[in-house]
């Protein structure tokens, strides 16, 4: 089985979709078999990629409940060699029939076990509930978007602990499992940017090289529901992306990779 990523942040608005959305794609463009679980009752990646709820019969949580095989669930996309496990709505009401359940951190992990894609790259809710621990249990890597601004790290310390509870690692053992991605940068704000990375310093090891620009162009791309690449393909969401699908490659290598 290939790598499993999981990107995580219990704040919503800090660009965890539209990184799901556009690091899935960036790798399926780069020739490996992706697949996207989308794990927000929401369903803003199942949307993102021109899939409407409704227009399918079973979705994550006949997997996570019902113990239907992901198999039965996944859908292809408009982008080749990406696939979507959908979510829906009841994906909210699932979450909390499985909170008593013994073992539920495990179920997803379970679930994914004889499935064949170089990447599964999961989109989460913004809670650290039952539903994102799952993705954290499942995880390999684990990307925390963080928007550059006041309170890019409100809540930090929680995800922190919980990541370390959950994947049993100490603070130095976790370069292995993390890297925050910051988003939404925006180079006219300096002193912010300054106050920002300034808090992240203890942090350094942990940040991915690649930053993300605040660029209308992503927003817009989401709206039309398909990625950056093909909506804008030369506009600096597209470049930031391109550099990120770069950037995961190379920290996640893969023997079996075509390309
Ligand atoms: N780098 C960016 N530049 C401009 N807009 C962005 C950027 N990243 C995300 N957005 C927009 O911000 C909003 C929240 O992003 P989203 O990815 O949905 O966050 P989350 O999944 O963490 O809630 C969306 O409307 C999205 O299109
Ligand atoms: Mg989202």
């Amino acid at each position: 089985m290939g790598k499993i990523l999981a990107v995580i942040n219990q704040k919503g608005g800090v660009g965890k979709t539209t990184t799901s959305i556009n690091l899935a794609a960036g790798l399926a463009r780069a020739g490996r078999q992706v697949l996207l679980i989308d794990l927000d009752p929401q369903a803003h990646s199942t949307i993102g990629l021109g899939i409407e709820p409704g227009s399918y019969q079973l979705a994550m949580h006949d997997v996570l409940l019902n113990q239907r095989a992901i198999r039965e669930i996944i859908l292809p996309t408009q982008v080749p060699r990406l696939f979507l496990a959908p979510s829906h709505i009841r994906l909210d009401k699932a979450e909390h029939q499985l909170t008593p359940e013994l073992f539920r951190e495990a179920i997803l992990k379970r679930a994914l076990r004889d499935l064949e894609y170089d990447f599964i790259v999961i989109d989460c809710r913004p809670t650290l509930g039952t539903l994102t621990i799952n993705a954290l249990y499942a995880s390999d890597l684990i990307v925390v978007p963080c928007e550059v601004g006041r309170y890019a790290l409100d809540g930090f310390a929680d995800l922190m602990e919980t990541i370390e509870k959950v994947k049993n690692c100490d603070a130095r053992s976790k370069e292995q499992f993390i890297r925050i991605l910051l988003t939404r940068y925006d180079s006219r704000n300096k002193l912010s940017n300054e106050w920002v990375l300034e808090q992240l310093a203890p942090y350094k090891n942990l940040l991915f090289r690649t930053i993300i620009r605040k660029n209308e162009a992503l927003n817009q791309a989401h709206m039309a529901q398909e990625p950056i690449f093909t909506f804008k393909p030369d506009s600096p969401g597209a470049q930031d992306y391109r550099e990120l699908t770069q950037e995961v490659l190379r920290l996640c290598p893969m023997p079996s990779a075509t390309n």
